[in-house]
């Protein structure tokens, strides 16, 4: 089959499109044919080895180094989401069957840069939503859940006011309509080009980075999530109402373990029309190196989609 190989840590060209052994499933696994996988902001710093943590880089690195590899990633084939069909399943299977639509993430295994993927039947997957495509599907098991355990973090609550920051990104734009489906009065700061798009997500009041900055306004809010972390509690502190509680992105999901409850969850949400996923690119397996340049911009909107077949 044909993956993409991460021979070292570095620029995007150190993605290689290979040949390599289409792996068969163990017993409790399911064979996957991927039809569309995602490149998000997560999977550039593996590969250029950039956690982006600021100070907190001089820890991080080195566990990075020991979780995924010394010099270049343990395991070559990147990648996390994915959406596909099962084209074979392992003998003790049994919540999938072949030719099922499915969905989720191969979390820290990676390997969905490929035409194929092997999964345990009880890793993070799940039958795709009846109203979404495969490139559709693909981003929901990442930046969807990332939005909905940090909402929950934040306990929010009906009639609340939300402020979600970088709402155009993949994380801020299922944060957006989360936040609505839970009641909330949603603000969405973007820049000029994106307000239409997070409007158009649910987002009651827009405000245009480029053209005003919210923590100078009298505004308060109950929740500011920050989705590209590019803020600090002190920064947001005046704009936050007593027990206001600011939430980053990058600290806010150190404990995040994906459930599969949840994303059957958020599979509910999206077969109730209430949520979906915002496409900005798709690219074909064999231009990895050109998404991966696109996406390190730091200027996606919404999700960027590799459709392997
Ligand atoms: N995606 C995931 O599944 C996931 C999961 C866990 C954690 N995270 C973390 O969450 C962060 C965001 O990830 P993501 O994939 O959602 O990001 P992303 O899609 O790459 O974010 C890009 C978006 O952020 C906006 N943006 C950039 N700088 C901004 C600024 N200064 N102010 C406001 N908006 C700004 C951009 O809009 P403009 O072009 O208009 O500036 C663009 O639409 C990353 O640090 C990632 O590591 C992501």
């Amino acid at each position: 089959m044909k993956a993409i190989i991460c021979t070292k840590y570095g620029e995007p060209e150190v993605l290689q499109l290979q040949e390599v052994q289409k792996p068969s499933p163990k017993n409790n696994e399911v064979l996957i044919k991927i039809h569309a996988t995602t490149v998000h902001i997560g999977d550039t710093k593996i590969r250029g080895f950039k956690p982006s943590m600021g100070m907190l880089d001089l820890i991080v690195k080195p566990v990075m180094r020991i979780m995924i590899g010394f010099w270049g990633p343990r395991r070559k084939i990147l990648g996390m989401d994915l959406a596909g069909m099962v084209e074979a399943v392992g003998t003790d299977v049994t919540r999938f069957k072949v030719a099922d639509e499915v969905f989720g993430s191969s979390e820290m295994k990676f390997g969905t840069y490929a035409e194929y993927i092997c999964l345990a039947e009880d890793d993070i997957l799940a039958i795709m939503p009846n109203n979404m495509t495969f490139k559709e599907a693909t981003p929901v098991a990442n930046g969807g859940l990332t939005a909905l355990y940090i909402l929950r973090k934040a306990k929010i609550q009906k009639g609340q006011k939300v402020l979600i920051y970088g709402a155009s990104g993949s994380v801020g734009t299922y944060a957006v309509q989360l936040a609505k489906y839970f009641g909330a009065k949603v603000t969405g700061v973007c820049s000029t080009g994106n307000v239409a798009m997070v409007k158009s997500l649910g987002a009651g009041c827009i405000i245009d980075y480029m053209q005003e900055d919210f923590t100078k306004n009298d505004e308060h809010y109950d929740i500011i999530f920050d989705a590209v972390g590019k803020l600090t509690h002190k920064k947001c502190k005046k704009s936050l109402t007593k027990n206001g509680v600011y939430l980053n992105v990058l600290r806010a999901t150190d404990a995040l373990k994906l459930k599969v409850e949840d994303l059957a969850y958020l599979k509910e949400i999206i077969e109730a029309g209430q949520l979906k996923s915002v496409i900005d690119r798709t690219y074909p397996l064999e231009k990895m190196v050109e998404a991966h340049r696109y996406v390190d911009k730091g200027h996606k909107k919404g999700n960027v989609v590799i459709t392997p077949l």
